[in-house]
This record gives structure tokens, C-alpha cells and sequence, in this order.
């Protein structure tokens, strides 16, 4: 839009749109100057202010919606929706995670204390993780992303907007194998692949990994130990990788949904139209239960898991 008004465009657009109603104006002819005229003319001209004023909060109001849109081209405005952590903020996150390591190598839920509850999505970055941002930072709501190293090659650009705004990021491997079929080495490879690439995106290193598949062994431990990282499990599953509706996500994300549960979602991995419309949704009425979103660390800190919880077995039944 150019920066100056047009009003004779503004006058040809009304007069193609109601070409058969409108009778042609009679040409202006001098007239002496009338109080009435000028009276009306006052009237028009607030009337036209009003009008520019209306027009320039609609193009306001339009921007920074298609802030989103414009995202998924990679030229994304930045919005002040969130922004990344303040030191303090990211040494609360750190404290957070190694108090539980002191005491558990795993955590599926937070101690149902407080109101927090933990958004995580597994599998991106992909196609459709610029959509889920949108949302996520429209509805001004933290989560935690657990990020395949190797999909960063090709949406590298969704990783960075994360890092950039303050989004946590889990590591959820290389490239998504079955872990507990690998050996140490290769265990440790798909663990610090993915976890160079953070860094290398001007992330911190991941202090939290996730499984592909629930899988896992005694190995994956031990090692997850020397990298002093903690495995995220979930208490909440909303199978929305099976694409089985937005209502069904929705309930299924609210089911199981109380203080301290931490809610599995998936940003990519196949079509995830269902999970971005869902999103919004899910965001909402968890908030209308009086739950506050927040990222797996924070929710740690604020929240820690119950000790003496019995080490789970693998969830891949291998
Ligand atoms: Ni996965």
C-alpha cells in the first residue's frame, strides 16, 4: 500500500461498486460561499478522518497477524510475543534440571503442586513448525521443543526462531532411530549430533532428551549421566501424529491434563494442519482450568517430580 492516501482511488472503487445505483455527479458549478457548505464540508472532513484513522488500525491489525504467514517464507517481522531468556531466567532452568538429575534420570510428570503444566512437541523442525510458532507466540505460551538433528538441515530456520524467541529445546536425536536397538556408540552419536547442531545455532546445549518411540535402555542412562541430561517422558499422549480430528486432540490433550503434566504433541513428522488448529483450542481451555503453561524447566524448578519413582522400562516394548 502506498503511503498516502488515495482518495480518488478511494472514489473510483466506490463508484465501480455501485455503478447501476449511483447517479453520475452534476459537474461543480461556482457557487457563493454557504455556512451550510462549509458545515458540511467540516462533517466530511471528519468524517474522513475517522475513516483513515479505521483503515490505519485494520493495516496494523492485518500486519502483525500476517506476521505468521509471512514466517513461512523466512522473512518473519519480529514480534515481541516472547523473547529469549534473561540470565537469571536460564540459571533458574539449569538449577532446575539438575536438582531432579540428583535424584532421578527421568521425569514424566511434575509434582501435581503448583498449576503448571508443560506443552512439548517432538519431531520438527518440519513444515508446519512456523505455523505451531505462530500460535504458540500469538498465544504468548511457552513450550519445549525436542528437535531431530538431522531435519534441522532443511528447517534450520525454525530452530533458530526458537532459539531466538526463548523456546526450550530438547534433544530428540539424530536422526529418530530406536535407541535402545543401538549400541553405546552409536547411542552417543544420535545424543551429541543433534546437540552440536543446537549449539552451533547459537543455542544452549540440551539438558533434556527425549526418546523416539519411548525407546530405551540401561545404555541410554548411562550415557544420558555423562551428558548430564534428563529424560522427558510424558504424562499426557495425544496421538496427534495419527491425525485423528482437532476435537480429538483437544480432548485427548485434556484429558489426563492436571498440575504438573507434561503433554506430548508433535510439530512434524507428517501433516500437522490438525495439530496447529487444534492448538489454540487446547491453549485456551487449559488456561480456562486455571493451568499455566510453561516450559519443561520451568516446570521443574517451579514443580519437581515426587522422588522414588521406579525407573521406567522401555515404552517401545523392546
Ligand atoms: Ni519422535
Amino acid at each position: 500500500m502506498s503511503p498516502r492516501w488515495n482518495w480518488d482511488f478511494e472514489e473510483k472503487k466506490r463508484a465501480a461498486r455501485e455503478p447501476a445505483t449511483t447517479p453520475p455527479l452534476p459537474a461543480p458549478r461556482p457557487q457563493p460561499p454557504d455556512p451550510r457548505a462549509r458545515f458540511r464540508r467540516r462533517r466530511l472532513g471528519a468524517a474522513a478522518a475517522f475513516l483513515l484513522i479505521l483503515v490505519l488500525v485494520i493495516v496494523a491489525l492485518t500486519s502483525s497477524h500476517g506476521d505468521g504467514s509471512t514466517s513461512t517464507a523466512g522473512t518473519r517481522v519480529p514480534s515481541a510475543a516472547l523473547r529469549p531468556p534473561t540470565v537469571s531466567e536460564l540459571q533458574r532452568d539449569e538449577n532446575g534440571v539438575d536438582s531432579v538429575l540428583a535424584y532421578t534420570p527421568f521425569v514424566k510428570e511434575g509434582a501435581p503442586r503448583g498449576r503448571d503444566v508443560a506443552l512439548t512437541f517432538d519431531d520438527g523442525p518440519g513444515p508446519y513448525t512456523p505455523q505451531v510458532l505462530d500460535v504458540l507466540e500469538r498465544e504468548h505460551a511457552p513450550a519445549t521443543f525436542f528437535v531431530i538433528g538431522q531435519e534441522i538441515h532443511d528447517f534450520g530456520t525454525s530452530t533458530e526462531r526458537e532459539v531466538r524467541d526463548g523456546f526450550v529445546i530438547g534433544d530428540h536425536t539424530e536422526n529418530h532411530p530406536m535407541m535402545a536397538h543401538l549400541s553405546a556408540h552409536d547411542q552417543h552419536e544420535q545424543l551429541f549430533e543433534q546437540a552440536a547442531r543446537i549449539e552451533l545455532l547459537g543455542g544452549h546445549r540440551p539438558r533434556l532428551f527425549r526418546p523416539p518411540y519411548g525407546s530405551f535402555n540401561a545404555t541410554t542412562f548411562r550415557l544420558l549421566h555423562q551428558m548430564r541430561m534428563l529424560m522427558v517422558l510424558w504424562s499426557v499422549d495425544t496421538d496427534d501424529y495419527e491425525q485423528p480430528g482437532v476435537d480429538t486432540i483437544v480432548r485427548r490433550g485434556l484429558e489426563g491434563a492436571k498440575p504438573g503434566a507434561i503433554i506430548l504433541l508433535h510439530d512434524a513428522g507428517g501433516n500437522r494442519e490438525q495439530t496447529v488448529a487444534a492448538l489454540p483450542k487446547l491453549i485456551h481451555a487449559l488456561r480456562a482450568r486455571g493451568l499455566r503453561l510453561v516450559s519443561v524447566p520451568r516446570l521443574l524448578a517451579d514443580d519437581p517430580p515426587l522422588h522414588g519413582q521406579p525407573l521406567p522400562t522401555s515404552l517401545a516394548g523392546d
